[in-house]
């Protein structure tokens, strides 16, 4: 009576197994064949949305135009590949396939995989329950023992379940029994996708033990028990019958008393009794239970056993012949604890197939946390498996707590990848919530968001918003970091920002001068000076003077020409940088950054000879420029196009302007003129230009003439939303002015306004008329 109670659950929690039973049931894509450009036509005949609308053999396939019948060719033969038990060999054999799926194979055969191929095989017909753990044949009879075995376990696990031990007689206990079986069936047959929010660990842990003896034993107490490994091994020599279950239980309940003490790890692997357990677990390793070898093999990795350890091999081994019938949970263990480990152990082999069978089976990722570990930890092992735990992620980031939206983001950074469509959900999602964020996941966003440069502007506002009260609890390598990542993020905002600074003069006897470094080039980027600007910069001078010298010779290019952009440098600091002894190491350097140093090189000559009056030298000599190598590419923008487009039109002449103008500032202009007192085009080539690299003419101006720069403004040239250039810009704004030129701004915001030619036209001349009688009201 009681076992067909039990049964009848069983076969009801098979049922709906079996029904989804997503990894035995082939998606349907599986079934349609690739498309193929001969069948485009025909294909596009008639469409369907299932396999319902099909007819005959036909089934319901992607093709060149939507969904439309097709005549499937990759349909899998009933039954399931015999598993292979291979034998432990460590050379590994040549990979070779005879078939790649079922329709090569002939009769009932079909393409299993081999030890080190693809071939055919007969297969063994039946199911397979992911619920019973079992493979349940085709023969009723066989079937129906089966699951009276399994259910017996079950029962007895429920048993164990169950909160009072109550006497398996009485008919409370009974109910209490069978209802708690009843739980563990269907729980387990209906939510493998409910949505753990526990570790991984744990989930692992709470799976039902099967063990092969009969009833938990004394062992399994004294083993859950012990607080002192040799507790553990002591159990050893008493004569209690061990199982490979108990020792790999041992084994890794080991390894956890051990992580607090990693010294005592040396003396444990050279302990008789810990050699005798890998040997008890070594014997029959196919008798441990998935669950339990999973973490056995984590817990060997952080024992740290011996390079070439015959033991941890065969554990590896068996993990990696079990991959396939491992749960997905399992999978996720090993890719979330393990995957350095075999890094690092170069587990190769073992790593590759992990990350195939996660790849692989990625559709039974069912929960937010799971996918989470897998990209962090995984992530990066693997291009495509990252592709697909994108659009895992993208479905699930409903569910998604901070700290999952956190680590997302993070790895993504982490991994420079700039997946849109998943930064935008996330970004939804941070902005729709009212979750409240942590300083740590605040720091973290703002960070990755940064370094993907993908400004949002609820993001960033919220970012900054949630961030000002936190200020104050900041550490110094926090305020940073925070700096940092907004100036990435090219977002400035004030209340933040002067918060920000000071907080570092309240805390200046913390920072380092790393820290201020980072606050300076970020203010610099954003051309951001704050409030207590006189305390602020003399703090930077007091820090940075004695120390200048013996920082990285770009880094110190980097920090005088960001005090440059602040107008904040000083003499001292200039000679350091324009000093021949100096400036002989940086150039002629041919990289990208070799060549952005030069540019600001030129930049701080540029600002000692306009801006600095009173200094003396040394300068830049002249001739460095021809160490210069060929211009950092340049992509012409639209915006460059036409304004060059209309100004041309303009000037008619084509002696009457010059256009990408390299001047010895290091700024290019996209365009000069030259004006008469009356406000004409001037053929400007030949007169004296001291401005250009290579000067052409000699004549002196006319008086009362006015050169005029043009230049454009970008949009990435601004700060975010809004209409401040970046400090690189209002620099080369200054330069320009200072060397004596009318400057002739053209912003994107305005230029995109003008529709016609004629308009653009309007729009150029009036400006220059603007430019020049402001000169004039001066
Ligand atoms: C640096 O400035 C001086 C002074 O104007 C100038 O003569 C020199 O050519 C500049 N150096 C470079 C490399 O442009």
């Amino acid at each position: 009576m009681r076992c067909l109670i039990i049964l009848a659950l069983a076969l009801l929690a098979l049922e709906a197994v079996l029904a989804q039973d997503s990894y035995l049931l082939l998606s349907e894509q599986a079934l349609c064949s690739d498309i193929s450009s001969s069948e485009e036509e025909m294909a596009c005949l008639k469409s369907c949305n299932t396999n319902e609308n099909c007819q005959g053999d036909t089934k319901c396939c992607l093709s060149a135009c939507g969904f439309s019948c097709k005549t499937p060719i990759n349909v899998p033969k009933a039954g399931r590949c015999p598993w292979v038990p291979a034998h432990i060999s460590p050379n590994s054999c040549e990979e070779k396939d005879s078939c790649s799926w079922d329709g090569e194979c002939t009769g009932v055969m079909k393409c299993c995989e081999d030890r080190c191929g693809m071939t055919c095989m007969t297969p063994i017909l039946g199911v397979w329950s992911h619920l019973l753990g079992v493979y349940i044949p085709a023969t009723p009879a066989i079937m129906a023992a089966r699951l009276v075995k399994r259910c017996t376990c079950l029962l007895r696990e429920a048993a164990h379940l169950a909160p009072a031990p109550a006497p398996a007689a009485s008919p409370v206990g009974w109910l209490r029994i069978t209802r708690a079986a009843h739980k563990t069936l269907t729980s387990s047959a209906t939510s493998p996708s409910s949505h753990f929010r526990g570790s991984l660990t744990e989930l692992v842990e709470k799976e039902p033990m099967f063990t092969p003896y009969p009833e938990p034993q004394e062992v399994d107490r004294l083993i859950e028990k012990a607080t002192r490994p040799e507790q553990l091994l002591e159990l050893l020599g008493r004569d209690h019958h061990l199982y490979p279950n108990h020792a790999a239980l041992i084994l890794i309940h080991l390894s956890r008393l051990l992580s607090k003490k990693p010294e005592d790890k040396t003396s444990l692997i050279q302990d008789a009794r810990f050699q005798q357990l890998l040997h008890l677990v070594n014997s029959q390793l196919s008798l441990i239970w998935h669950g339990t070898l999973v973490k056995l093999l984590r817990s060997l990795y952080k024992l740290a056993l011996p390079e070439g350890s015959k033991e941890l091999q065969s554990v590896e081994q068996e993990v990696r012949w079990r991959l396939r019938r491992l749960k997905y949970k399992h999978l996720a263990f090993l890719a979330e604890f393990c995957t350095a480990s075999m890094q690092e152990q170069h587990s190769q082999d073992l790593l590759a197939e992990l990350l195939v069978h996660l790849e692989r089976r990625w559709t039974e990722i069912e929960d937010g946390r799971m996918v989470v570990a897998i990209m962090t930890k995984a992530g990066h092992l693997s291009e495509s498996l990252m592709n697909r735990l994108e659009d895992k992620c993208l479905e699930l980031v409903e569910q998604f707590g901070p700290d999952e939206l956190r680590k997302v983001l993070v790895t993504l950074a982490a991994q420079s990848r700039r997946s849109v469509p998943l930064l935008r959900a996330v970004s939804y999602h941070l902005v729709q919530k009212p979750f409240p964020l942590t300083k740590h996941v605040l720091l973290d966003l703002a960070y990755a968001y940064g370094k993907l440069s993908f400004q949002q502007t609820q993001v960033s506002q919220r970012l900054a918003t949630d961030l000002l009260p936190l200020v104050p609890s900041l550490t110094p390598s926090e305020v940073a970091r925070c700096v940092k990542s907004f100036a990435f993020l090219k977002w400035l905002n004030l209340p933040l920002f002067e918060a920000l600074a000071q907080h570092v003069l309240n805390r200046a006897q913390d920072i380092a001068l790393p820290q201020l470094c980072n606050v300076l080039l970020a203010f610099a980027c954003l051309n951001f000076r704050p409030q207590q600007e006189d305390q602020f910069f003399s703090l930077v001078h007091e820090r940075l003077g004695p120390k200048l010298a013996g920082l990285k010779p770009a880094l110190q290019v980097d920090l005088v020409w960001a005090l440059c952009v602040l107008q904040h440098v000083q003499e001292a600091e200039l000679r350091a940088i324009l000093h021949p002894d100096f400036h002989a190491q940086l150039l002629g350097g041919k990289s990208q950054k070799d060549q952005i140093t030069f540019q600001k090189l030129l930049h701080i000559n540029a600002t000692a000879q306009l801006e600095r009056p009173e200094y003396t030298g040394p300068l830049l000599p002249a001739s460095a420029l021809s160490l210069r190598s060929p211009a950092l590419d340049t992509k012409v923008t639209p915006l460059q196009k036409e304004l060059q487009g209309t100004l041309k039109g303009l000037l008619g002449s084509t002696d009457q302007g010059s256009f990408e103008v390299a001047t010895q500032y290091g700024w290019v202009l996209d365009a000069e003129v030259l004006l008469d007192a009356d406000s004409q085009f001037l053929p400007l080539r030949s007169f004296v230009a001291p401005h250009l690299i290579q000067p052409a003419g000699d004549k002196p101006l006319p008086p009362g003439a006015k050169r005029l720069a043009f230049l454009r403004w970008e949009f990435p040239s601004f700060t975010s939303r809004s209409k401040d250039l970046l400090g690189r810009f209002v620099l080369a704004r200054r330069h320009m002015l200072a060397a004596g030129f009318l400057v002739v701004d053209v912003p994107y915001y305005e230029w995109l306004e003008l529709k016609s030619e004629w308009q653009k036209g309007a729009y150029l001349k009036d400006k220059m008329r603007k430019a020049v009688a402001e000169e004039l009201a001066k």
